[in-house]
């Protein structure tokens, strides 16, 4: 059983430029929780997680983990306090193998690390066997164990995919970011990933995911955050995420008032086209393709107008 933490955020900004890619969102996440934010393109889902991990300093507000305040502390510090992020963009340590990669995860929070190393301590040797065990079991669980003395390069996609969340998962973690963990794997690749979410929940690891594969995550996660234009619109369970006007907006480009139950059922048509359209083509277009067909058709579905997305745009204040 894992300790998950519990996460809480409250009005935290960041700007790149004057322009706000967070603003002000608060978000509470309860240990052993499995919470799915979700979002149009440039929604902040990205940016709020580099918040949390340690990647950016939030302008404004406060991320704490178990009531500890943690949004000065670094990276590194976060990581050690039981946070690990499996990136958007595949993050793979080149010329070093698969299991080496996963080492990593394991040496960016163990106790006696780089000095003992360093020294050729005795507890270097006993550590650096018991990393070793641990990444290997990593890499079973991830379903590559077959890949592990391959340099990590020559990895394909998928099984890249799989290496960063080995990675993670090496660490030990108590919150686990996923930053859009399913994108660009096959049908078979996401169903073996959807039982490993959903093992690493029944085991009580805190959880935030981020994926543009609505029906994917709303399967998934005990509750939905969704963010548009950088800020919160709507949170619940995916019922009542999927039944909330503002949503069907941010997904569709149609204004609130423009919405009502057709709208509603195109935004579910939306959601399923995303899933066929990256099974269809073996998962090979990103999930951002994805997503942006699926709006598509969701527009054509409702009849919506073709300018209310940026009809939306100038609404906003
Ligand atoms: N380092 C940066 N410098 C400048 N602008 C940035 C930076 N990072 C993000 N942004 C901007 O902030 C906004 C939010 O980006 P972010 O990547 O968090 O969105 P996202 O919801 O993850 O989108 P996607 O679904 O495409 O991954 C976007 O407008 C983006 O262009
Ligand atoms: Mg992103």
């Amino acid at each position: 059983m894992t300790n998950g933490a519990e996460l809480t955020v409250t009005g935290v900004d960041r700007a790149f430029g004057g322009v706000y890619a967070v603003r002000d969102v608060t978000l509470s996440v309860a240990p052993g929780e499995l919470r799915a934010v979700i979002g149009p393109n440039g929604a902040g889902k990205s940016t709020l997680f580099a918040l949390i991990g340690g990647q950016l300093a939030p302008q404004a507000g406060e991320v704490r983990l178990d009531g500890a305040r943690i949004d000065r502390l670094s990276a590194h510090r976060r990581a050690r306090l039981g946070i690990s992020v499996v990136f958007q963009a595949a993050r793979i340590f080149h010329g070093m193998t698969a299991l080496e990669n996963v080492m990593v995860g394991a040496h960016a929070t163990n106790g006696a690390g780089f000095l003992a190393g360093a020294l050729r301590l005795p507890v270097h040797h006993r550590e650096e066997r018991l990393i070793r065990e641990r990444a290997l079991e990593c890499l079973a669980r991830a379903g590559i164990a077959d890949w592990a003395d391959r340099p990590a390069e020559e990895l394909p996609l998928g099984q890249q995919r799989a290496l960063q969340l080995a990675r993670a998962l090496c660490a030990q973690p108590r919150l686990l970011l996923l930053d859009e963990p399913a994108s660009g794997l096959r049908a078979g690749e996401r169903e073996r990933l959807a039982t490993l979410i959903g093992e690493l929940r029944a085991e009580g690891l805190t959880m935030l995911l981020v994926e543009h594969d609505v029906a994917f995550v709303m399967r998934l996660a005990d509750r939905v955050t969704v963010l548009d234009l950088g800020g919160v619109i709507a949170e619940g369970t995916a019922a009542e995420v999927r039944a909330d006007p503002r949503v069907i907006a941010a997904y569709l480009g149609a204004a609130p008032e423009e919405t009502g139950p057709e709208a509603a059922a195109a935004a579910a048509t939306a959601t399923a086209t995303a899933t066929e359209t990256q099974t269809a083509t073996g998962g090979e277009r990103d999930a951002g393709t994805a997503a942006r067909a699926a709006e598509d058709q969701g527009q054509q579905n409702a009849g919506v107008r073709e300018d209310s997305a940026s009809a939306r745009k100038g609404a906003e204040p």
